[in-house]
């Protein structure tokens, strides 16, 4: 059963999750403040998190049940899409970019930070957190050469409310959990292409690992461990395990 606790200020609801992981706290486990003072993004990025968006995060434990408890970035994000696409209406265009930010009119209105930590055990964490930012009512101003960010109701969805989503998410992290867990990585996979952006048009990816430069191609799809499958002109597949899909 999940555990809410709400929040009026904190660091980052991710550390506060960390703590509770590291406390004994059980699986769902789930923190949410109204504003945090030192929200980290991924990449060591800092996340602008000023009063009126979400922040929010869930303690999860693998379970036996479980498969790669990698898969979950790909349940959160497609667990995010559709809590952003019932709030704005089934025809917005919300899109999931490779691997876990979420669009709205091709404009970042989602992040997702996912933390492991304790003792790996059997090849799996002794706990995750994950934590999503949802842009509401304010976004950070744009930088160069990424996506623009931008939130909901600066894109005219101002029905948008903090705490509706804030109750979206609690149930729909649990239900998209349940249906990976009945029905495996594959159905995930289908409702995250379904939904992903840019797919079977050409991207540029900058690799983060190799820091190879760029690759250019036609992103087919995700593979069953969540890279993005792209092929170049050349007839040559890449396989990307972690990198950044740019806006050119
Ligand atoms: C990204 O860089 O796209 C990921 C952003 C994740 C931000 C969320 S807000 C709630 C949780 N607490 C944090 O400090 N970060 C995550």
């Amino acid at each position: 059963m999940i555990r809410v606790v709400e929040k009026p200020v904190t660091d980052s609801t991710n550390d506060d999750v960390k703590a509770l992981a590291e406390a004994g706290a059980p699986h769902l486990s789930v923190v949410w403040a109204h504003r945090q003072d030192a929200g980290r993004g991924r990449h060591g990025s800092k996340w602008v998190s000023r009063e009126g968006n979400v922040f929010w995060s869930i303690l999860l434990r693998p379970q036996k049940t479980w498969s790669k408890f990698t898969d979950i970035t790909f349940v959160a994000s497609v667990a995010v899409h559709t809590c952003i696409r019932d709030v704005c209406g089934q025809n917005t265009n919300v899109e999931i970019k490779w691997p876990n930010d979420i669009l709205v009119e091709g404009k970042k209105v989602a992040g997702i930070l996912i933390e492991t930590g304790g003792a790996f055990l059997t090849s799996q964490p002794e706990w995750i957190v994950v934590g999503i930012g949802i842009n509401v009512t304010s976004s950070p101003t744009l930088t160069s050469g990424t996506y623009p960010a931008s939130c909901l109701h600066e894109l005219g969805y101002e029905d948008a409310d903090r705490e509706k989503l804030v109750n979206l998410l609690n149930k729909q992290m649990v239900t998209e959990l349940g249906l990976w867990v009945d029905y495996g990585f594959e159905g995930v996979r289908r409702r995250y292409e379904a939904v992903a952006h840019r797919i079977g048009e050409v991207v540029t990816v900058s690799q983060d690992a190799s820091k190879t430069g760029y690759v250019t191609g036609i992103y087919q799809g995700i593979t069953t461990d969540g890279e993005m499958i792209v092929d170049c002109d050349q007839g040559q597949r890449v396989l990307i395990a972690s990198g950044t899909v740019m806006l050119r």
